[in-house]
C-alpha cells in the first residue's frame, strides 16, 4: 500500500511554502514570498507578511496540487507549523490547516518550525539516523537539538539567549550600510577579507559559561563589539575595512556555531550532525563545520539550500515522519505558540 500522503504548510514568517509528500518524497514543494515588500523597511513587518499570507495561500496551494498533479481529496494528513514564529503569521496557516482537515475530515498536526527543518533532510538524505545532533540557524533562531528519533524524541539542547546568527548579521549589516538582509552581502565581503585581522569576542564560550551555557548562543555582544569598533574608527576618521570586519565578524559567530554543534555531538556520543535553516548557506561556517566535524569522524549533513530557507516542504517531511511513528493527531482546538 501507498505511504500516507502529507500535506505541509509553513507560515511561521515571510514566506507561505505548500508541499506534498508521500513517505520521504517530495512531490511538489511551493513558497510565495514577500521578503520584496519587507526589504524596504529594513526588516519584516508583521502585518504586512500576515496579509501576503491570505493573500498567497489558494494561489500556492493550487499550485502544489498541480504540480504533483492530485486532487485534494487523495490528501491523507495536514501538517502546518504551529509555532515558533510571528503569531499573525502561524494564525493564518494554522486556520487555513484547521479548514482543509476539518473539510476533508483528515488528521491535523500542528508541528514545530525548527524540527521542521531538520526533518527536511530525510527527503534528500534519507532516514536521520537515531541518535543525531541538529543544528538549526537563521535570521529567527540558532538552536542545538538532540534527535533521538525525528518525530518522537526531539529534545532542545540549547538556544540563543538574544539573536539569532543571520539576524546579528543583518543587523551588522545595518552598520556598515549593506542592503537587507545584510547576511548574504557580509559572507561575500568576508571572504576577500583578512579573518585573522581583527578578533571580535565569542560569546558564551569558556570560563563560567561552560556549564549552564554550554549549548547556549549570544551574539548580541558581538554585534554590539562590532559596531562600537566601526563607530571607533569614524570617530578618529580611519577608512572602515570592511572586509575585514566582514571576515573577523564571521570568523566568530561560525567559530562557536561548529564548536558548540560539535561539542555536543561528542557528549551525544553521535557521529551525525545535520544542519538546517537559511544561515547555512554561509560560507566560513560550512568551512569551519566541515573541517572540524572531518577530524572528530563525523558526518555532516546539509540539505540543499532551498530546503535550508523556510518551505512546505520541512514541514510535510515532519508531519510525513509523525504518521509515520503513529503519532495522535494535534487536536483541532490548539492555537498557535509563538516561543515554542
Ligand atoms: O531561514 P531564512 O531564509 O529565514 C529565516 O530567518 O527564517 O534565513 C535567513 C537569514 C537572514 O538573516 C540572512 O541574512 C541569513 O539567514 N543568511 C546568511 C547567508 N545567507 C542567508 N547569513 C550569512 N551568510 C550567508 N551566506
Ligand atoms: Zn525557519
Amino acid at each position: 500500500m501507498a505511504e500516507p500522503l502529507i500535506l505541509g504548510i509553513e507560515t511561521s514568517c515571510d514566506e507561505t511554502g505548500i508541499a506534498l509528500v508521500r513517505g520521504r518524497e517530495l512531490l511538489a514543494d511551493v513558497t510565495a514570498s514577500s521578503m520584496d515588500e519587507h526589504a524596504r523597511y529594513g526588516g519584516i513587518i508583521p502585518e504586512i507578511a500576515s496579509r501576503a499570507h491570505l493573500e498567497s495561500f489558494v494561489p500556492t496551494l493550487d499550485a502544489t496540487l498541480e504540480r504533483a498533479d492530485v486532487d485534494l481529496s487523495e490528501v491523507d494528513a495536514i501538517a502546518v507549523t504551529a509555532g515558533p514564529g510571528l503569531v499573525g503569521s502561524l494564525t493564518v496557516g494554522v486556520s487555513a490547516a484547521k479548514a482543509l482537515a476539518l473539510a476533508l475530515g483528515k488528521p491535523f498536526y500542528g508541528v514545530n518550525h525548527i524540527i521542521g527543518h531538520i526533518a527536511v533532510d530525510e527527503l534528500v538524505n534519507g532516514e536521520i539516523p537515531a541518535n543525531s545532533v541538529g543544528l538549526v540557524v537563521s535570521g529567527g533562531h540558532s538552536s542545538l537539538l538532540r534527535i533521538g528519533d525525528i518525530a518522537t524524541d526531539v529534545e532542545e539542547l540549547g538556544a540563543t539567549l538574544d539573536d539569532a546568527a543571520g539576524e546579528a548579521f543583518d543587523k551588522v549589516g545595518r552598520v556598515l550600510g549593506l542592503p537587507y538582509p545584510g547576511g548574504p552581502h557580509i559572507d561575500r565581503l568576508s571572504r576577500e577579507g583578512d579573518r585573522t585581522a581583527i578578533r571580535f569576542p565569542r560569546g558564551l564560550v569558556g570560563g563560567r559559561h561552560k556549564e549552564k551555557h554550554q549549548y547556549d548562543f549570544s551574539f548580541s555582544g558581538l554585534k554590539t563589539a562590532v559596531a562600537r569598533y566601526i563607530e571607533g574608527l569614524e570617530t578618529e576618521g580611519v577608512d572602515i575595512p570592511v572586509e575585514d570586519i566582514a571576515a573577523g565578524f564571521s570568523e566568530s559567530v561560525a567559530d562557536v556555531l561548529s564548536a558548540k554543534a560539535l561539542a555536543a555531538c561528542r557528549s551525544q556520543d553521535t557521529d551525525t550532525l545535520v544542519i538546517g535553516g537559511g544561515f547555512s548557506a554561509n560560507s566560513r561556517l560550512r568551512e569551519l563545520v566541515t573541517e572540524r566535524a572531518e577530524s572528530a569522524g563525523i558526518t555532516v549533513r546539509i540539505p540543499p539550500i532551498r530546503y535550508c530557507t523556510d518551505n512546505g516542504a520541512m514541514i510535510a517531511a515532519l508531519g510525513s515522519a509523525l504518521v509515520r511513528a503513529g503519532v495522535e493527531p494535534s487536536s483541532l482546538d490548539i492555537t498557535v505558540d509563538t516561543s515554542m
